[in-house]
């Protein structure tokens, strides 16, 4: 589904990443972990095309057709399947619950301004439809009774929640998420591991997820991949993570 190979960032003399390689298969949950700094986000940044990698290539097989996004823009990247969350929470605060997801889906509507400005049948018919999904996805994440508050008045697991509910009303293939237990607490983080196996069933999606509370990456991970200061310095199973003395060192440090 995805294949980064060997990509490297810059940002002036910052080596963000370093000739970093991951590749993840239709229907993984792969992790990407390590301290603060790591690299991860800038990781993230390239595949949304955020950045063009200073070097290497990223590779992107929704549907048996490889081809490489480092040349497109954040938007046609959306459009062929891949879309994320990000670490700190962009919502729009003063839009309802409802609006928000809707404006996800507005990435395939398929009529022109003209029709939505003139309000032409055509536009409102596929209005009305995604106006339907998007309480339908609302529902599938627990926010339907919501659905009329703005957004700001929710609670921070659930602003979460419907940050994911917006990426899923594009309809990704491919879905990043950049700490989603960021700032919750056991329990929402104990209900936000079962919602991602859930939606990753129900949407038929890959997921690609940064994570520091390790009964996360632990728990639902299928493989994981560690950078430190830019560099890759393990992958392997959650087993294996654990047990890895490099991943023991960069996040302890040494004895
Ligand atoms: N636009 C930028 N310009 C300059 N330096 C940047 C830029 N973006 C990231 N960096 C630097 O690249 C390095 C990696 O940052 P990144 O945000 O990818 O780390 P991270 O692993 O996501 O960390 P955290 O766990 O704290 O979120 C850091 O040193 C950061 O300061
Ligand atoms: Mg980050």
């Amino acid at each position: 589904m995805l294949k980064i190979d060997n990509v490297t960032m810059r940002f002036g003399g910052v080596v963000a990443v370093n000739q970093f390689s991951a590749k993840i298969d239709p229907g993984e949950i792969v992790g990407l972990i390590g301290p603060n700094g790591a690299g991860k986000t800038t990781v993230f940044n390239m595949v949304t095309g955020v950045y063009k990698p200073t070097s290497g290539d990223i590779i992107f097989t929704p549907n048996g057709t490889s081809q490489s996004i480092i040349n497109l823009r954040p938007d046609q990247i959306a459009q062929i399947g891949i879309c994320r969350t990000f670490q700190n929470i962009r919502l729009f605060k003063e839009l309802t619950v409802l609006d928000n997801v809707f404006i996800g889906s507005h990435l395939r509507l398929k009529s022109g301004i003209f029709s939505s400005v003139l309000r032409l049948p055509n536009y409102t018919k596929q209005e009305k439809a995604m106006y339907e999904k998007a309480k339908y996805l609302l529902e599938k994440v627990g926010l339907y009774e919501e659905k009329d508050e703005k957004s700001f008045s929710l609670p921070y697991g659930k602003q979460r929640r419907l940050e994911i509910a917006r990426a899923l009303a594009t309809d990704p293939k491919l879905l990043l998420l950049d700490e989603p237990a960021a700032g919750m607490n056991p329990q929402e983080t104990q209900e936000l591991m079962e919602f991602i196996e859930n939606i990753k069933e129900e949407f038929d999606l890959t997921i690609f997820l940064i994570e520091h509370h390790m009964e996360v990456v632990m728990g639902i991970c299928d493989r994981i991949y560690v950078l430190d200061q830019g560099a890759h310095i393990a992958d392997g199973d959650p087993l294996e993570i654990q047990n890895n003395p490099k991943v023991i060192e960069a996040y302890l440090g040494v004895d």
